[in-house]
């Protein structure tokens, strides 16, 4: 990531929550705070992709075919990530590169939890400016700051308050790509080093899939034509792993996948509409416990 830049991409997914939001998996899904988290102009787009009626400039179809495809990988993460989160009901929870996630306020199940917000200095702070004057449920938010390539997150962690003595339940969610697998290890160490018998960590990954790296071509091409910002400018994808290479990573740390599930098949389980996503790309959820 650049130095001083928040996460477009962290930007882009928050749109994707909010597209989705009570018209993707209803029951299953909800995330009313992402739209708060989003400033005019995008929250402007969300409703354009919301509203079903396709514009007919060029242009402003393709974000809005964008954002549909967005929501539908978006919601079906959510789901998977927020189901493990449930099931393991741990006292801490960790996110790693939180960028806009809100579960800090929309989940009521972690009134009793002390959550972690990791995230790189500049995309936390600009979280920090739109998250203002929002109530967070948790029993305690701290924000972590750290920049994964240059900080000692154990450090911070530590500093922060985090208790390794007691389970933590820790997100990786939608940050692997962008990491060096130097990055990948040294983090996977400091969880490993923090994580008490009972601790889970969710984290969603990439697969090697041709089609997906024509996406993310695609909306580079996209973003040059419209004179817009390409999200992926500063974050590019770099790491893509099978579910086979997830596990012995993860087990080297000891830590065991009981789950890894293709975002497909969760997709056509919450019978979300995601053929244009399968060109964005999907990619895997896995669970593993301590
Ligand atoms: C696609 S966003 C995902 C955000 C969030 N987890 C979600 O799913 O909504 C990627 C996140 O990774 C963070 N990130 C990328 N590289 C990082 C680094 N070197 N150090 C810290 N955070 C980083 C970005 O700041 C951003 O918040």
């Amino acid at each position: 990531m650049k130095e001083t830049e928040a996460s477009r991409t962290a930007v882009l997914v928050c749109q994707g929550r909010a597209v989705g939001d009570g018209r993707l998996a209803s029951g299953r899904f909800a995330d009313p705070v992402a739209a708060q988290l989003l400033r005019d102009d995008e929250r402007a787009e969300v409703e354009l992709a919301r509203s079903g009626k396709a514009p007919s400039g060029w242009r402003a179809r393709m974000r809005y075919e964008m954002l549909n495809a967005t929501a539908a990988v978006l919601v079906t993460r959510t789901v998977a990530i927020d189901d493990a989160v449930r099931e393991a009901g741990n006292p801490q929870l960790v996110l790693l590169g939180a960028g806009l996630d809100a579960r800090a306020w929309r989940m009521p199940e972690l009134a009793a939890v002390a959550v972690f917000e990791v995230d790189h200095p500049a995309s936390q702070g600009d979280k920090r400016e739109r998250a203002e004057g929002l109530e967070p449920v948790p029993k305690s938010l701290t924000y972590v700051p750290v920049d994964f390539g240059r900080d000692s997150l154990g450090a911070a962690l530590a500093a922060a308050g985090h208790d390794p003595a007691a389970p933590t339940t820790w997100i990786w969610e939608g940050v692997l790509p962008y990491l060096t697998s130097a990055q990948v290890e040294s983090t996977l160490a400091v969880v490993a080093e923090r994580s008490a018998v009972g601790s889970r960590l969710v984290a969603t990954y990439p697969v090697h899939n041709r089609v997906a790296v024509l996406g993310r071509r695609a909306l580079r091409v996209y973003s040059r034509l419209t004179g817009g910002k390409d999200p992926l400018e500063h974050e590019r994808h770099i790491s893509a792993w099978t579910a086979e290479q997830m596990d012995a990573l993860l087990a080297g740390y000891g830590l065991t996948v009981t789950a890894d599930r293709d975002l497909h098949d969760i997709v056509r389980e919450l019978s979300i509409p995601a053929r244009e996503s399968r060109f964005y790309g999907l990619g895997r959820v896995a669970i593993a416990d301590r």
